[in-house]
């Protein structure tokens, strides 16, 4: 990190401190206000962060070097695709039919538990790739496969198809990743299930699957990004602005997985950040990610959430359950709350009857709803700010249309959150913001990291030898 938090305040307050709930909620409305000169200067911040990780001086942005550049959607044949990093481990079978056809999908969807994002190297790539073989069985057969591997972490590449872990994030610790390249972890964890047949041709990010993953579909499409449990983004730059040394390459363009969740500038945290930062897993790391992401909106909610009960009366100072522990109170309800729009509320307060929280009154559960939206709104224009700061940076006066790849479950599943991000390029682009479109794209890491394994295994940029087809075998629709 190129600055270190703030020291922790704490976030209960003496007697003096004690406001009435609609004084509480103007107060916190300013703490959490992210207005359009913030985010002007957020981007500012955030060109300077990425010219500096573009030369190799320090940054909080590492911009990292992916290896690849955009398909040119007539890629075609039969790759695996592996998605690691979420909550859940995937493994899939694409067929690409070339000239722009519709691919076809077989793939399943397997629960990783706590165990195997805790413990060693040899746990959790043993696990996958007796998942792998699994897979195989069922959906595949035998035969030699090339393979895409989309690996939501930092990972440091010198060539698409390796890559060393930088570090972990999102609450995973596995020892014996970390400085380690994890194709090399995941090839001898097939060898050891025999699975001989399986070569991994390409290393990918979740955000750089799904910028290719639409971009095999629209042209236009050079930015991807994520805002699920982790957040990230990645673009695609002229070769000529990477002015740090990368080694060979053939093409003109590449793209950039930005890191953009380490973005530390120009983002005031309140007192709630920065305890929820003193707590977590990784403290002083990943500051975007920490005001954004679905990991975390929950929890700081929650903080702010005990601190009002405690200090201002909310709940009448009786803590439900649901806030009581840390993480108790998740993203997912964060969407539940605010996607009741009646005018008492009541939803929500149903909603925490259902919970265990019976003496909450309508004035707790406004109060709730109020605090959501605070956090999600702050979170959506911050994401805003990221995604305009790259757009601007690849083309400063918004001339082009720009598709930006959106995948993850804050993104998709909260009500306003997409409308939040598109009022904001709104107060920045005016007239030209309809250029710049954000679009759903859910099948990044599994479609994408299979478009990813194809324009490697072409040649086209890191020399690979050509894809091998497996022979046909059952395919559906995934
Ligand atoms: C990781 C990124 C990833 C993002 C979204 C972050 O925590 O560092 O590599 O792209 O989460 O999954």
């Amino acid at each position: 990190m190129s600055s270190s938090p703030p020291d922790v305040p704490t976030v209960r307050g003496g007697p003096e401190d004690i406001l009435t709930l609609d004084d509480r909620l103007a107060a916190l409305r300013r703490e959490f206000a992210f207005p359009e000169a913030r985010v002007r200067t957020m981007i500012a911040a955030f060109h300077d962060e990425m010219a500096r990780g573009l030369r190799g001086d320090p940054s909080s942005l590492k911009m990292l070097p992916a290896f690849i550049d955009v398909p040119t959607g007539r890629e075609s044949g039969t790759f695996l695709a592996l998605d690691l990093g979420g909550t859940n481990f995937r493994v899939l079978r694409v067929e690409l039919p070339g000239g722009g056809g519709e691919p076809l999908i077989a793939s399943e969807r397997f629960r990783l538990e706590t165990e195997h994002i805790s413990l060693h190297a040899d746990a959790l790539f043993g696990a996958v790739a007796r998942f792998i073989r699994h897979f195989l069985e069922s959906h595949v057969g035998s035969g030699a496969y090339p393979m895409g591997f989309t690996f939501s972490f930092p990972i440091r590449q010198e060539r698409i198809d390796r890559g060393e872990l930088i570090h972990w994030n999102k609450g995973w610790s596995v020892d014996g990743v970390v400085g380690r390249d994890v194709v090399e972890l995941l090839n001898k964890a097939m060898a050891r299930e025999g699975l001989a047949g399986v070569r991994v041709v390409s290393l990918d990010n979740d955000t750089t699957g799904t910028l290719m993953a639409r971009a095999y579909r629209d042209p236009a499409c050079d930015v991807g990004c994520i805002i699920g449990t982790g957040t990230n983004a990645c673009y695609r730059e002229a070769l000529e602005r990477i002015a740090k040394p990368i080694g060979p390459y053939g093409r003109t363009h590449m793209l950039i997985n930005m890191e953009s969740g380490a973005f530390d500038k120009a983002l005031p945290r309140t007192a709630y950040d920065a305890r929820l930062d003193a707590e977590s897993e990784n403290p002083g790391g990943q500051w975007e990610e920490k005001m954004v992401s679905g990991k975390y909106l929950g929890e700081v909610a929650r903080l702010v959430v005990a601190a009002m009960c405690e200090r201002d009366g909310l709940f009448r100072g009786d803590l439900p359950a649901l806030f009581a522990a840390r993480e108790s109170f998740g993203t997912e309800l964060v969407s539940e709350v605010e996607a009741d729009v009646s005018g008492d509320a009541e939803g929500v307060l149903d909603l925490l009857a259902r919970s265990g929280a019976a003496h909450a009154r309508p004035e707790d559960a406004a109060a709730l709803r109020q605090v959501c939206r605070l956090v999600s709104e702050r979170s959506a224009r911050i994401a805003a700010a990221v995604l305009a700061a790259v757009v601007t940076w690849v083309d400063p006066e918004v001339e082009r249309p720009h598709t930006i790849a959106v995948d993850g479950s804050l993104y998709e599943k909260h009500p306003d959150y997409a409308e939040e991000m598109h009022r904001t390029f709104d107060e920045l682009f005016g007239g030209r913001a309809g250029r710049v479109r954000t679009e759903l794209t859910t099948d990044g890491s599994g479609l994408g990291a299979a478009v990813i394994a194809a324009v490697a295994s072409s040649g086209a940029s890191s020399g690979a030898s050509p894809a091998v087809s497996p022979p046909r075998s059952r395919r559906r629709r995934g």
